[in-house]
Parts: structure tokens; C-alpha cells; sequence
């Protein structure tokens, strides 16, 4: 494998017409009650790739953002997806990956499945579409696997997807895209860092059978209430017994969080993905603006530093620029 360490300041290959620049957006995994198996993408924030056929053999990659992240494909979320993906392309030498992200690694709002989507959909592009939507879910997913230590698909299936997407099983791979209404979407991102493996080192092995059940109920309930378009439905379901006790101690504000979104309107919500940051679905626009405040005020409140995004689901997953 090539891997060339290289100045952020590097400019992508400007009219190299084997060169294909994506956005990448950022997705909640999980929606609360679907732990590892519901997800949906966000309209913001998005990272953006820039991939060009190299003639070199493996993954080159250069960051043009200042996160710092390991350049050696293995090491590297989206060079280790590209990896997987080469491995089935032996026609294919190599590729050169300019990366610009936006989406904060850590923040529980898929960094790490928009770096492991984006750039095996660029592939894909410019090999003329070989491989299906659910291949490169495939591929990407080695690329999960680097940052969080195991292979799961709740963010990489709606980032490829779009929309609201249900990962029945990823042995073997069975993902269906869920009909949702429109839907507006108010995230905070304390600036503390989770990551997903030590946010899945807490979690319990066994469950109660009682919670178990309730949770079922939400999960079945929640899919009806997006394909229904039944936001009441959809509010009612959007309850975690199982995993939100215990992440959410790591998350400073989160019950005060929840409650005064909620009285502010919201649906409901709870941790994105391992968390740290909160989700809260809204009706419409006015309402996702009015959680947000409710958000800012527990964390002015607490003196943590936060960011905000207030934003709508993303129809189309990773966009060829
Ligand atoms: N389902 C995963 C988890 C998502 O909650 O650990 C991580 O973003």
C-alpha cells in the first residue's frame, strides 16, 4: 500500500477528469429505540471527498481539514472502506483521497460512517456503477469497523440510502428504506468526545425480558409511525429502556435536555448514535428553531461548550457533487 503523509494545504486534483467530489452527510443512528438497526441521514452538516483513480496501488489519502486523522489507508476510516472495496476491483490500482470534513469524529452523528460512505460512493462512480447500494454498504462497513471496533450499518445504510433506513440484519445484509414525513430535526453536540467503542464497552449483555418487550413495542411502533406519517405515533414511540439509562450518564444536560424539548414542542428524542450529541424530531421548522433554544439554555446554563445544527432528513444520502 501507498500512503504518502502530505500538507493539509494540497488542493484536490482540479478538473482531473478522474476525479469525482461527493458530499457525505452526517446521520443519527439508532432513533432512540432501534439500537444498531434504525437510522436516518441529516440534510447538515456533510463532509465532503474529493477521490481520483491514481495509478499507484492502494489508498492515498490527504486531509485538507485540520482533524488530523491517520493517513495510512488501513488506519483510516474511509481507506479502509476503499480497501474492501479494491479487493473486489482487480482491474482497479489505486486511488487518491482529498479529505475535507466537517463532521466532528466523536460527536455521535456518524463522522465516522460519512468518511467510510462518501468515498466507496465515489468509487463506485467512477467505475460506472458496478456495485449496488447495499455493496457499498458492504465495503463501507469495513471502514466502521476501524472506528468503532465492530461492523454495524444504522449510520452507513442512510448515509448510502438516504432517508430513514431499518438494518434488519447485517448477516446477511437486509436493509430497507422506510417511508418517513417530513420531518425537521434539531441537534446539540455538547464538545465532549464519546467514543463509540467505550460508549459500547458499558453496555449491559443481558436484558430483561420486560424491557424487551417494551422496547419492541416502540421499535414496531416507530416504523408504523413514520410510514403512517403519525407523528403522535412517532412521538409516542420514541423511548429507549435499554440503552439510554445508561449512556446518557455520559452526557452532561441530557435529562433536562429532553424534558424542556419536549415541553417546547418537540416529538420527542434522545442520545444520536453513542452519543454525545442529543436529536430531537419536530413537526416543522418553528418548533425544531424552538428546541434549539431550549438546547442552548441547558448547556449556557451548565458553561459547556456546544454546537447546534437545525436541519430536515436527507432524502438522497452521499450526493455527487
Ligand atoms: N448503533 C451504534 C451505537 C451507533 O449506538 O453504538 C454508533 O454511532
Amino acid at each position: 500500500m501507498i500512503n504518502k503523509h502530505q500538507p493539509a494545504s494540497n488542493p484536490p486534483p482540479a478538473g482531473d477528469v478522474r476525479g469525482v467530489t461527493v458530499s457525505s452527510p452526517a446521520t443519527v443512528a439508532n432513533v432512540v429505540c432501534g439500537f444498531d438497526i434504525l437510522g436516518f441521514a441529516l440534510n447538515s452538516p456533510c463532509d465532503e471527498f474529493t477521490l481520483a483513480l491514481s495509478d499507484e496501488p492502494g489508498v492515498q489519502i490527504i486531509n485538507l481539514d485540520d482533524f488530523n486523522l491517520p493517513t495510512l489507508a488501513e488506519k483510516n476510516v474511509s481507506g479502509a472502506s476503499l480497501l474492501a472495496l479494491l479487493d473486489e476491483t482487480p482491474d482497479v490500482k489505486g486511488f487518491t483521497l482529498y479529505s475535507k470534513k466537517q463532521i466532528k469524529p466523536g460527536s455521535g452523528i456518524g463522522s465516522s460512517a460519512a468518511s467510510a460512505a462518501g468515498p466507496v460512493v465515489a468509487a463506485n462512480h467512477l467505475l460506472g456503477h458496478r456495485f449496488s447500494k447495499q455493496d457499498l454498504v458492504r465495503f463501507a462497513m469495513f471502514g466502521e469497523k476501524v472506528a468503532s471496533g465492530v461492523k454495524h450499518a444504522d449510520n452507513i445504510a442512510p448515509c448510502i440510502y438516504g432517508g430513514v433506513t431499518l438494518i434488519r440484519s447485517i448477516h446477511p445484509l437486509d436493509i430497507i428504506s422506510i417511508e418517513a414525513p417530513p420531518l425537521h430535526v434539531t441537534v446539540v453536540h455538547p464538545q465532549i468526545e464519546v467514543r463509540t467503542s467505550d460508549a459500547r464497552q458499558i453496555l449491559k449483555q443481558q436484558v430483561l425480558l420486560k424491557d424487551a418487550i417494551k422496547q419492541w413495542g416502540n421499535i414496531a411502533g416507530l416504523v408504523a409511525g413514520f410510514i403512517k406519517g403519525d407523528y403522535d405515533l412517532i412521538g409516542r414511540s420514541l423511548e429507549d429502556f435499554i440503552i439510554e439509562p445508561v449512556r446518557s450518564i455520559l452526557i452532561p444536560g441530557f435529562d433536562e435536555v429532553k424534558k424542556n424539548c419536549k415541553s417546547a414542542g418537540a416529538l420527542g428524542g434522545g442520545i444520536s448514535g453513542s452519543g454525545p450529541s442529543i436529536f430531537m424530531l419536530s413537526r416543522d421548522a418553528d418548533t425544531a428553531k424552538a428546541v434549539e433554544v431550549e438546547m442552548i439554555a441547558v448547556y449556557e446554563k451548565i458553561g459547556l461548550a456546544y454546537q447546534t445544527h437545525v436541519t430536515t432528513i436527507n432524502m438522497e444520502g452521499v450526493k455527487i457533487s
